[in-house]
């Protein structure tokens, strides 16, 4: 069992803070409202039948909400929630000893469940399916295969790469979400939610101010609140307006459109040192001091849904937008980039 499973955790104040922002029930979770409609009928079905609900799939980029639909799941079906990550898991025995100590209908939270070593998937196919957990014992010769039962359970297991899930391990989830980014009403909804438990005044203008910045991420909302509680609470009289958040925010280096200083040097280095692209993603990670993998899931999305990033079968290139944004003239291209 690795050991990055059984440290306790050390908690920050902010790890406390984002704690006590998230929401603890469907009620409470703001936005996706398909999403909520359809788990709602899930739920309730399975508590009317008694049953755990069905093995349950979350995809969707960082901080969007997963973790926080997966607590709220168990807390909806009043069952306990256990929680473990795709790369905590390296042996049969990890997954044997979680999944063997479960109570009864209980969620069983995979969080990267894409990050799982792939020789371990096959040890949930049985287990989804049929709740049987077939483990070798003994060794050599004298070694045979016992199968053992399992109680009734939910997966749930969440990603931000639904892509890189093979298709028989995608295929037993018989609920299958994807989160999607927040508009602005929504997140200055959640924006709200938050300086009422953080007990800090904000006003219309000031919650909207946050929220056209926040990259339409929950999570990046209340990091921003944060900053702008600081703001307020030492240079605004302790109230958020929309122009005590603007200063927090540019303080911050965060510009209008919610960029920050990588966002800029991403496309920085996309423009003027490639010449608009396309670049390749790794050649990107270094020019920039960053890992890919944070680029293409943290920075990459925001910047390809605001236009001014465009994903070409040969790497990355800048938009016109983008050239536009940053001051330079946009490459008088032999064909247009859009
Ligand atoms: N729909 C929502 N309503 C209110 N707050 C939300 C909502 N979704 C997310 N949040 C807030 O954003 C924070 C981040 O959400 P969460 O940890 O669930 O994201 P995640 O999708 O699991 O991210 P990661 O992929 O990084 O694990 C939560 O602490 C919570 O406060
Ligand atoms: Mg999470």
């Amino acid at each position: 069992m690795s050991d990055e499973r059984i440290q306790t955790p050390v908690l920050t104040p902010e790890d406390e803070l984002d704690r006590s922002l998230r929401p603890k029930l469907l009620e409470d979770f703001v936005g996706q409202h398909h999403l909520r409609d359809q788990l709602l009928v899930s739920l309730e079905a399975a508590s009317r039948r008694g049953e755990a609900l069905d093995h349950l799939l979350l995809a969707g980029p960082p901080g969007l909400g997963k973790t926080s639909l997966a607590q709220i799941v168990a807390a909806e079906l009043e069952v306990p929630f256990v929680q473990t990550a795709g790369p905590a898991l390296e042996r049969k025995g990890d997954v044997a000893a979680f999944l063997t100590a479960l109570e009864p209908r209980s969620v069983f939270f995979v969080d990267e469940i894409h990050r799982l070593p792939r020789a371990l998937e096959e040890t949930f196919y049985p287990a989804m399916e049929d709740r049987r957990l077939p483990i070798t014992v003994g060794q050599g010769a004298g070694a045979r295969v016992v199968t053992l039962d399992l109680p009734p359970f939910t997966l749930v297991g969440a990603t931000t790469r639904a892509g890189l899930l093979t298709t028989p391990l995608r295929d037993r989830f018989g609920l299958q979400h994807r989160l999607e980014p927040y508009d602005a009403g929504d997140l200055a909804e959640i924006v709200r939610r938050s300086a009422e438990i953080l007990d800090i005044a904000i006003d219309e203008a000031g919650a909207q101010a946050i929220a056209a910045r926040s990259r339409g991420t929950p999570r990046v909302a209340n990091r921003l609140l944060r900053r702008a509680r600081d703001f307020a609470e030492v240079r605004a009289e302790g109230v958020i307006t929309a122009q005590a958040a603007q200063h927090a925010l540019a303080l911050l280096d965060i510009d209008d459109h919610g960029l920050d200083r990588l966002d800029r040097e991403l496309l920085r280095a996309i423009c003027a040192r490639f010449g608009g692209g396309p670049v390749g993603l790794s050649t990107l990670a270094v020019a920039v001091g960053e890992e890919a993998d944070t680029i293409e899931d943290v920075y990459e999305p925001y910047l390809l849904q605001q236009g001014f990033l465009k994903r070409t079968p040969r790497g990355r290139a800048a938009t016109p937008r983008a050239f536009a944004l940053l001051g330079l003239p946009a490459p008088a291209a032999a064909e247009p980039l859009f």
